[in-house]
C-alpha cells in the first residue's frame, strides 16, 4: 500500500511550516516544504535575471532544478547547484517572486511529480497551499490551518527581529496581505481547504496546543 501523507495546507506564516517539522520529527516521516520549491524556482529565475512574467521560461526553469535536500545540524538545508541557499529563498524579494511563479500552471505542472517524489514509507508530511486539494488529493490526514493575518505578521516580525532584521510591521502585514489574495484567486490549484480537510485556527493558540490536536487527528486516521 501507498504511504499515507499527511498534508498541511495553509496561508504564510500560520506556523504550518514549523507544525510539520515537529510532526515529522515525532513520526519519523520525510518531511516535504513545498513552498521551498517554489522559492527555489524564483531564486533560480532571479539569479539569471529571467523575465518573471514569462511562463515558458520559468516553467523550463521549474523542470529541470538541480537541487536536493540536506540535513545539516538538525536543520534541512535547501541547495542549488550545490550551493546552500537556505536563507537566500527566505529573502523577502524571493518570497513575493515565489507567490508570482506559483500562479503559473506551467511552473505547478513541472513541478507535481517532483513533489510525489518525496512520498515513501513509513509516512510524509507535507506542507504548502494545495497538499490535500492537488497534490496528495488521498492523504488521509489533511488539515487546513490559519491564523488572522494580524497574528501572522507579528509573528513573521517577532522572527525577524529575533535575527536581528528590522522591518516594518505595517509592511510585513501588506505583504502578507497581497500574497494571500494572490494565493486564493489565482486559477490554478488557488489556496483553499480540500473538502475533507480539518480546519484549524491557530490564533492564540501555541504551536504545543497545535501539534497536540493534529497528533490527535493522526492517531485515528492511520
Ligand atoms: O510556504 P511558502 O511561503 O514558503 O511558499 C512560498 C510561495 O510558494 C507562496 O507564496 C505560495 O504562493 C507558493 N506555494 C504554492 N503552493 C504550495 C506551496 C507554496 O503556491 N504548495
Amino acid at each position: 500500500h501507498r504511504a499515507p501523507v499527511i498534508a498541511i495546507d495553509g496561508p504564510s506564516g500560520s506556523g504550518k511550516g514549523t507544525i510539520a517539522k515537529l510532526l515529522a520529527e515525532q513520526l519519523g516521516y520525510s518531511l516535504l516544504d513545498s513552498g521551498a520549491l517554489y522559492r527555489l524556482t524564483a531564486l533560480a529565475a532571479l539569479d539569471r535575471d529571467a523575465d518573471l512574467t514569462d511562463e515558458a521560461t520559468l516553467t523550463e526553469i521549474a523542470g529541470n532544478l538541480d537541487i536536493r535536500f540536506e540535513l545539516r545540524d538538525g536543520e534541512v538545508a535547501a541547495l542549488l547547484e550545490g550551493r546552500d541557499v537556505t536563507r537566500d529563498i527566505r529573502m523577502e524579494r524571493v518570497s513575493m517572486a515565489a507567490s508570482k511563479v506559483a500562479a503559473m500552471p506551467g511552473v505547478r505542472a513541472a513541478l507535481l511529480e517532483c513533489q510525489r517524489d518525496f512520498r515513501r514509507a513509513p509516512g510524509l508530511v507535507a506542507d504548502g497551499r494545495d497538499m490535500g486539494t492537488t497534490v496528495f488529493p488521498d492523504a488521509p490526514v489533511k488539515i487546513f490551518l490559519t491564523a488572522s493575518a494580524e497574528e501572522r505578521a507579528r509573528r513573521r516580525f517577532e522572527q525577524l527581529r529575533g535575527k536581528g532584521v528590522s522591518v516594518s510591521l505595517r509592511d510585513l502585514l501588506e505583504d502578507i496581505r497581497a500574497r494571500d489574495a494572490r494565493d486564493m484567486n489565482r486559477e490554478t490549484s488557488p489556496l483553499a481547504p480540500a473538502e475533507d480537510a480539518v480546519e484549524l485556527d491557530s490564533t492564540g493558540v501555541d504551536i504545543d496546543g497545535v501539534l497536540q490536536r493534529v497528533l490527535r487527528l493522526v492517531r485515528d486516521r492511520i
